[in-house]
């Protein structure tokens, strides 16, 4: 298939060092915006970013306040910092970005969401490269709860041009087989019959807040299940091109390693 719409999701590990508090690596997130602009640039309207928390988001949801409905509204600044340190980098390489609130935008009801669009929409529409993170959303019962970068994909599906296709770089190439960074990588998922990978996955760091590759994994498993061709993969934007990412998967690069979850 030629997607219709990108989103675009760059792991905090590929840019920030989690356990190290405020680490950017500046001249990575320099190298990922030169991607993502020459991206948008060609495919206007056609793309979301979405950047991972990294020390940011992890280490806003750690220290929080220990009571109060709204004690983890730290997030909604720490991963507007991060948002905006992207926005900086986007604009500096020429790219018309805009970072985008999700508490703003999106409530929590029960285990899915509610998406008001219009605002993304005309953004996209207008041409302007939306920048989304991870945020605290606002719960029914009046409380906000903390909402990975990961699930955002999921969040836009229902707002954005179909068929879409969701892409989250991390730092390994793929799911692993064998419960080790040595595995080899799973080519294929069927989101309709998950077990078997989920038994693959690891636990979690001790500096992880959100689940690593668990909530990852299940993200993109539902994203599936409502129609979109997912990919978890690695990419050295130093060497690396994105145009691919827009090209039928016939088409890709050989021998680049991936999962892909459909
Ligand atoms: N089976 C698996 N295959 C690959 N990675 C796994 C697996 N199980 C757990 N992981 C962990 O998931 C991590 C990626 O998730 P995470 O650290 O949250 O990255 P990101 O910052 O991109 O969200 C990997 O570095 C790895 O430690
Ligand atoms: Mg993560």
């Amino acid at each position: 298939m030629v997607p219709g719409f990108l989103s675009l999701k760059i792991g905090g590990s590929l840019f920030s060092a989690k356990n190290v508090p405020g680490s950017l690596d500046t001249a990575k997130v320099e190298a990922f915006s030169k991607r993502c602009a020459d991206l948008a640039v060609r495919h206007p309207g056609k793309v979301a970013l979405i950047t991972g928390g990294g020390a940011f988001g992890h280490g806003a949801i750690r220290d929080r306040p220990a009571s109060g409905r709204l004690s983890l509204a730290g997030l909604t600044h720490a991963t507007f910092t991060v948002k905006w340190a992207w926005v900086e980098a986007l604009a500096r390489v020429g790219a018309e970005a805009f970072p985008l609130q999700l508490s703003a935008m999106c409530l929590a009801a029960g285990d899915g969401f509610r998406v008001q669009s219009q605002v993304l929409e005309s953004f996209l529409g207008h041409g302007i490269l939306p920048v989304l993170a991870g945020d605290c959303l606002l719960t029914e019962e009046g409380e906000v709860k903390a909402v990975s970068s990961d699930r955002v994909p999921e969040i836009l599906l229902a707002a954005v041009p179909r068929p879409t296709r969701v892409v989250v770089l991390t730092d390994v190439p793929g799911i692993l087989r064998g419960g080790h960074a040595n595995g080899e990588v799973i080519r294929e998922v069927d989101a309709r019959n998950p077990e078997s990978v989920y038994r693959e996955l690891w636990t979690r760091g001790e500096w992880d807040s959100t689940g690593a590759m668990h909530e990852k994994f299940g993200a993109l498993v539902a994203c599936a299940l409502l129609g979109a061709e997912c990919f978890i993969m690695r990419i050295d934007p130093y060497v690396q091109d994105l145009d691919f990412l827009f090209a039928p998967l016939e088409d890709w690069p050989d021998g680049l390693p991936y999962t892909r979850i459909a």
